[in-house]
């Protein structure tokens, strides 16, 4: 039977479910509503592990995907002065390995965008009709959600109300679906924070810059990375846990008040200062957020269902948030073509194949993180001296490369008619 569904969200995760739902019933009347007026595609470096690339081949895209990946070749940490203190390869997938970069990496405009023109050029291929297609709103939000036995009818921002059989929040770590289907309580207390604040920016590109990542421990909790590979351009990552009142509160401000928050914990760095401080105060692309994880006890309520970072963001600290989101865009897929005339059931089912993924891309705490940030000088030269012996460890026993067998774990969905 065809569904009438609406995703909220054109990020990675809302374009991939919209594709995977189409393929299995043309017949589905698919809506995506993005907040932002053009595709947001802005992001730094995003990890395709675990699942991540099985999930894609199965859809016919890996090869897509990877001409876009980025080629970074590993990770030196340096001191203040930029001396390497340790080294580390990139990993190949499948491996577990101590390090920054895995095999596959891509910008996440790039996959944000990938996904999005797929979905395009398969709906040219696969529509039936109005109203049996996927069709995007760009420039638009939803404003609430009331939910009764004919469906969920959803007010949008410009007043258009419509009736859905489904709705499908996939708006990512501040999802507003989820505040309006679980209450801004339930909502609120689903964020645990790492007490990690976080900019993205891009920067120029230095000569000799190289295509290693390189991280920096500075003083006062401050952990910063450049990562180059072999791009046109820098992308830079500024981590702190020395949190300012000013900076708490900037998120709830403008992006200005972001940036100069940023720049007031930053500005005495002491590692490419000058070009980093210039960075946050010029880029274009600047994108900041407090670290957390989403921990929810449910995914779904009636109609409405969770997807990705909205549900069970696993923080990027993990490198594995755009696994799980597309893990979740293909069980829920799956689930709904198997058990399309009993959606709450799908939900269900969706939910408890889900769980053990969560549970295994969430395992993190706070503690690890202020393990992972010293703040005196004392601190950091331990911390120095722990990572030059865990990267000497790891090139004297350089893992066996096993076999990548996540794509084990994986349910198998024929009813999702994917090409592989
Ligand atoms: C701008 C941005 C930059 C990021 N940069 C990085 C990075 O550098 N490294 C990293 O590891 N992860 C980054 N992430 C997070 C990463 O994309 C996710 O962890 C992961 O890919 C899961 O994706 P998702 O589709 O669940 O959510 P997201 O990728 O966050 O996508 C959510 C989408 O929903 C839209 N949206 C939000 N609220 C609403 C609303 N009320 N109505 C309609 N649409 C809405 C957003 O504009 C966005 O397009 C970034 C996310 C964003 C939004
Ligand atoms: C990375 O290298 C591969 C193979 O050499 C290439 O196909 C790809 O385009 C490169 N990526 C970028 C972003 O240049
Ligand atoms: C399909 O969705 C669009 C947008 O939400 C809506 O305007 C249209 O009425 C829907 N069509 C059907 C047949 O449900």
């Amino acid at each position: 039977m065809p569904l009438n569904m609406l995703i909220v969200g054109a990020g990675v995760c809302g374009p991939a479910i919209a594709m995977l739902l189409q393929r299995s019933n043309p017949r589905h009347n698919i809506t995506i509503v993005e907040r932002s007026s053009t595709l947001r595609s802005t992001g730094q470096q995003i990890d395709l592990k675990n699942q991540a690339p099985h999930i894609l081949r199965k859809m016919g895209l890996l090869d897509e995907i990877k001409a876009l990946c980025v080629n970074e070749t590993g990770l030196e940490v340096v001191d203040s002065a930029g001396k390497q203190i340790a080294y580390f390869g990139a990993a190949a997938s499948g491996e577990r390995r101590i390090g920054l970069t895995s095999e596959h990496e891509i910008m996440r405009g790039d996959m944000v965008q990938a996904l999005y023109d797929a979905s395009i050029k398969q709906n040219a291929e696969l529509k039936v009709g109005p109203g049996q297609e996927i069709n995007y709103i760009f420039g638009k939000t939803i404003t609430s959600l009331d939910q009764s036995a004919q469906g969920v009818d959803v007010t949008f921002s410009d007043g258009r109300e419509h009736l859905y059989d489904l709705v499908i929040g996939a708006d990512g770590q501040y999802s507003r679906t989820r505040r309006l289907a679980f209450g801004q309580e339930i909502s609120d207390a689903s964020f645990k924070s790492l007490g990690v604040h976080a900019a993205y920016f891009s920067i120029p590109r230095i000569d000799g810059e190289g295509t290693l990542a390189r991280g920096h421990l500075a003083p006062g909790r401050k952990m910063i990375y450049t990562r180059t590979s072999d791009r046109p351009v820098t992308g830079a990552l500024l981590f702190t846990m020395q949190e300012t009142p000013r900076l708490k509160a900037s998120y709830k401000e403008s992006v200005e008040n972001q940036r100069k928050a940023f720049v007031e914990v930053f500005k005495d760095m002491d590692w490419q200062t000058d070009r980093l401080i210039s960075g946050l105060k010029n880029s274009d692309d600047f994108y900041a957020n407090e670290l957390g994880q989403i921990k929810m006890d449910r995914l779904s309520t009636g109609r409405v269902v969770l997807l990705g970072d909205s549900g069970y963001c696993p923080s990027p600290f993990t490198g594995l948030g755009t696994n799980l989101c597309l893990v979740g865009a293909y069980v829920l897929a799956g689930e709904l073509a198997r058990q399309g005339n009993d959606v709450k059931g799908a939900l269900k089912t969706y939910e408890e194949k889900m769980w053990p993924f969560i549970y295994e891309c969430q395992q993190f705490s706070s503690r690890t993180m202020e393990f992972l940030f010293p703040s005196s000088r004392l601190g950091i030269w331990a911390m120095h001296n722990l990572i030059w012996a865990m990267s000497k460890v790891a090139g004297l026993f350089p893992q066996p490369q096993k076999r990548d067998n996540h794509d084990e774990r994986l349910p198998e969905y024929p009813e999702l008619k994917l090409p592989i």
